[in-house]
């Protein structure tokens, strides 16, 4: 399959997992996918809960769908939302299977009028000197780890 079929079957997978938000509380959807290095993509939508601290964003879910698979490098991240921009937290997360190259894509969806504008951009971009445990001596060099690029 071509690189843009491929991408826009991500960017289809994360507007779907949208409508599949529980977001009582915030009423704020948020659908995310993400593409691994064996071409596989997962999803994921934000899930809140009562006690508000326990909500735990899309980006995080489609992630985690996808380590529980033995799906540990992430090629392409979508992230679906009226302005959608990764929180700190999941920022943190991308990058422990990220690589140098992994894309981001934000698609802002006017869920009323259907319109949407996709920005691209890097993991590496959206969080500039991340916390880096091998660079720092804590952890032994990992072959599977983003940090190998460097
Ligand atoms: N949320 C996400 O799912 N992803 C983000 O990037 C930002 C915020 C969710 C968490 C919560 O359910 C709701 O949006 C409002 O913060």
């Amino acid at each position: 399959m071509k690189t843009t079929a491929i991408i826009s079957r991500l960017m289809e997978t994360a507007i779907a997992a949208q409508k599949h938000a529980y977001c009582p509380y915030s009423r704020y959807r948020v659908g995310a996918a993400v593409l691994t290095e064996s071409g596989r993509i997962f999803a994921g939508a934000n899930v809140e809960n009562a006690s508000y601290g326990l909500s735990i964003c899309a980006e995080r879910v489609a992630i985690f769908n996808a380590a529980a698979r033995n799906e540990r490098t992430l090629k392409a991240v979508c992230i679906v939302a009226s302005a959608a921009k990764p929180c700190g937290a999941c920022r943190q997360v991308m990058m422990e299977f990220a690589t140098k190259d992994t894309v981001l894509y934000l698609i802002d969806l006017n869920n009323a009028t259907g319109r949407r504008r996709v920005t691209k951009t890097t993991v590496f971009k959206m969080l500039p000197a991340a916390f880096d445990p091998i660079a720092s001596g804590l952890l032994p060099p990992n072959p599977r780890n983003l940090l190998r690029a460097k």
